[in-house]
């Protein structure tokens, strides 16, 4: 089977590219414009894709978006509150179906049967409006430590439990290796530019204190804690030390560039990088490691993750919300979710998939995540609802400073209170969902 692909240029500056299987195929069917995050999973999307439009007869224009999730977000407000049908089928963060729930339609109305069964149960909730499932889940997303197994072995050191034991080691070997002419390695790298990935970050190391996600479901706010100060302190003394000062303005594949290139001992990223560093091209293929995010070190430490992942929507703007709605069906299918964890190590959101032997043998570690998973710590989105991104906002642009050195741990936590406090007194609690 062949395939045709014609790009062009969107109005708002994304570049579209069109999947058909034969010039006459562009005469029939409909053509479903499709957004999947940036180029780090476009090979899963536009391959899936590819298929859908072969047995249909339909096209796909897969439109690529900015990396960061955060700037995906209001790239999609922009356009949904102008109503446009340029998009019909959406990837949305795990944060946004209460944000863009008035521009999503209700999958339960446009899709037949049980769309839950076999499904993590908080991936459907997470999507779940008033009733109404505005997104199917697509993949699902837990943080990891990756770390350099040779370089571990080779100066005796265990993989890290803890945030004192990891910064130890990566001071430790970073050095040695410098000293015999290593001069590019850094110890640790993470997402620490201010955006969604740096809110991440903080809450996992905050919850790895014992800390919460900084406000309670009944509008208290707890941003004055030992946990929040010790988790800013902790990350302000990586900087320029363990970690690059660029980590300031690293997102996921910044990051992943320092790592896979061979510069870095240890770094915090999501499930995907596994098969990337396992690429025949890549060169630490083989000497890779991946464990739990290492526990705060107070008594109440504990292993964190923060919940992350992304499911497909349909926009009530579409002109063929059918068409879109099988399209999102036949890409979040078990088959399909399959295929993207042995081929990408994209983490299924079906429940059996944790356990099944070819997804194993891809990805060993994918078996022991299914529980971690279940205990991720959930972003507040359906407490906060529509002030999502000015929560946030306000974590990653605080922290940032903290990291960056412009603002002191007694500064950013008295400034995050106040960001926190009032936008408690914007909010509705009454009905919050999580
Ligand atoms: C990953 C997660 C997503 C999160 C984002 C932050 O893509 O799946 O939930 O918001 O990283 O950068």
């Amino acid at each position: 089977m062949r395939f045709y692909l014609t790009c062009w240029w969107q109005p708002w500056a994304m570049l579209g590219c069109i999947l058909s299987t034969s010039p006459a195929a562009m005469a029939a069917g409909v053509t479903i414009h499709y957004t999947c995050g940036d180029g780090s999973n476009s090979a899963a999307c536009a391959q899936e894709a590819q298929k859908w439009a072969e047995q249909t007869g339909n096209r796909v224009n897969l439109v690529s978006m900015p990396a960061s999730s955060t700037e995906q977000l209001s790239l999609y407000q922009q356009l949904l509150s102008s109503h446009s049908s340029d998009i019909d089928v959406i990837m949305v963060d795990t944060t946004w179906s209460g944000i863009l729930n008035d521009h999503l339609a209700n999958l339960n109305t446009l899709l037949p049967g049980d769309l839950a069964k076999g499904q993590i149960a908080a991936s459907i909730a997470n999507n779940t409006v008033n009733g109404n499932l505005k997104a199917m889940p697509f993949y699902a997303d837990a943080s990891l430590l990756y770390y350099r197994k040779d370089l571990l072995e080779k100066y005796h050191r265990q993989v890290p439990v803890t945030w004192q034991q990891m910064t130890d080691s990566a001071r430790y070997i970073q050095e040695q290796e410098r000293a015999a002419g290593n001069r590019s390695l850094w110890g640790y790298v993470f997402q620490g530019k201010a955006y969604e990935g740096l809110t991440c970050n903080v809450l996992e190391w905050v919850a790895s204190d014992g800390g919460g996600v900084l406000l309670d479901q009944h509008g208290n706010v707890e941003v004055d804690t030992p946990a929040v100060r010790s988790a800013l302190k902790r990350a302000g003394g990586w900087i320029g030390t363990i970690a690059p000062k660029g980590v300031l303005s690293y997102e996921e594949e910044t990051s992943r560039g320092v790592f896979q290139s061979g510069n870095a001992v240890f770094m915090r990223n999501w499930p995907y990088v596994w098969a990337l560093s396992q690429s025949p091209n890549s060169v630490i293929k083989g000497k890779v490691g991946v464990a739990p995010l290492p526990a705060g070190d107070s008594d109440g430490g504990r292993h964190a993750s923060t919940l992350g992942g992304w499911s497909l929507a349909v926009s009530r703007y579409s002109q063929h919300p059918r068409e879109s709605a099988e399209l999102v069906a036949w890409l979040t299918r078990k088959e399909n979710q399959k295929q993207r964890a042995i081929e990408f190590s994209f983490l299924p959101t079906y429940t059996d998939l944790y356990s099944d032997p070819q997804v194993l043998e891809a990805s060993p570690f994918i078996g022991s995540l299914l529980e971690p998973i279940k205990q991720a710590i959930p972003r507040p989105a359906g407490l906060v609802k529509t002030l999502y991104p000015r929560y946030s906002n306000a974590i990653f642009d605080r922290s940032h400073r903290v990291l960056g050195g412009e603002a002191s741990v007694d500064q950013a936590v008295d400034m995050l209170n106040r960001d926190m406090q009032r936008l408690v007194r914007r909010a509705d609690f009454a009905d919050a969902q999580n």
